[in-house]
């Protein structure tokens, strides 16, 4: 059982996806992909113009775009860690010399997000672009729309593009695009792994000014989308009333799941998720790598974070369907790992 990816398990987003390819013709096999009808779908669903949006096979792919289209000719990546690893992969790949602004703050107990080291680096040049996860991985928590908005005017005034990675936002109702008619360099990207239950299929949307997107799509970063993909996403796009309904229900396992954790591990606290994960402190650094490896032995797999930097004996659980839920508090319960467990 895979608890350590944050895919979308729901029953009922199951369904919404068994309708779907149930309604795949051969058609959708043997032609060549036809993109238009899903961005338009998008930039309707959006409330942005079509020639603002770009697709691509995952956000990764987007990510590495922007890391070739972008940093590599401005020479310099601003993150917020944590950060999602492919932009530094990217990043070290080609060369961009990469600026990590610590993003966690752990003056309190229970470390929390803080953008105060990434303005700073946002505050001065040289141009490059710079990168946030927003809600974060793996804290989980939201920055407000009026930092970010902030956050894109200190950017802009120092000619950054400012990349805004919206992985989780469905789940937590960000305001991101938005910022498009008011900053000319700001790109959201919105992964359907997680929100959409497209982790398989690949796909995820880039959001920006149309300029900024018109240079984009010259990487062709579009091409590997396919044609049974976009034809069960333009599905989706219809149903989005259930999928809104979906993320509301992943919520509400997430408040359950952390109130039961509570019980079974008092010692832990959750770190305040507005996504579809669950990150814990847990007694103490090394309680989250022990608190994987005891799960691991029960075929569960969650992730422990302790290796990144704020978050020693941290550990992030995704949401599944109840009865998985059930199956990781049972395994807390039991307190395996290394007796440091509340019994
Ligand atoms: C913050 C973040 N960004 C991007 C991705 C990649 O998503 P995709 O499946 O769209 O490539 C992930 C996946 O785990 C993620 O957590």
């Amino acid at each position: 059982m895979n608890l350590k990816s944050c895919e979308l398990q729901s029953p009922r987003t199951d369904l919404l996806l068994a309708e779907a390819l149930r309604r795949l013709v051969p058609t959708d096999l043997w032609r060549y992909p036809y993109q238009q009808d899903l961005v338009d779908l998008l930039a309707e669903e959006y409330a942005v113009p079509p020639e603002c949006v770009a697709l691509s096979a995952g956000s990764n792919t987007a990510l590495g775009t922007v890391v070739d289209a972008l940093a590599v000719p401005a020479g310099r990546l601003i993150v917020q860690d944590p950060v999602f690893e492919s932009w530094l992969h990217f990043a070290s790949l080609r060369s961009v010399p990469v600026s990590r602004c610590r993003g966690v703050e752990t003056e309190g107990r229970v470390p929390r997000t803080t953008v105060e080291a990434f303005e700073a680096a946002l505050s001065s040049g040289p141009p490059g672009v710079a990168a946030i996860t927003n809600p974060g991985n793996p804290l989980g928590d939201l920055v407000p729309i009026d930092t970010v908005r902030r956050l894109a005017r200190v950017a802009e005034d120092n000619g950054h593009i400012l990349v805004i990675d919206d992985c989780y936002g469905a789940f937590a109702g960000t305001e991101h695009l938005s910022l498009l008619g008011e900053h000319g360099n700001v790109l959201v990207i919105r992964s359907l792994s997680k929100s959409w239950g497209l982790a398989g299929a690949r796909l995820a949307a880039t959001f920006g000014s149309a300029s900024l997107i018109d240079y984009l799509q010259r990487f062709r970063m579009d091409s590997p989308v396919s044609a049974p993909t976009l034809a069960i996403a333009a599905h989706l796009a219809g149903r989005l009333t259930e999928l809104r309904q979906v993320w509301h229900e992943v919520a509400e396992m997430r408040d359950w799941f952390v109130d039961q954790v509570r019980v079974v591990r008092p010692s832990w606290v959750a770190l305040p998720s507005t996504t579809n994960f669950a990150t814990f402190l847990t007694e103490g650094p090394g309680g989250g790598d022990r608190a994987a490896a005891a799960l691991a032995v029960r075929g569960i797999r969650v992730r422990s974070v302790e290796d990144m930097e704020g978050l020693s004996g941290c550990v992030r659980i995704s949401m599944a369907g109840r009865d998985a839920m059930e199956r990781v508090l049972d395994g807390l319960a039991a307190g395996e790992d290394n007796g440091a467990g509340e019994p």
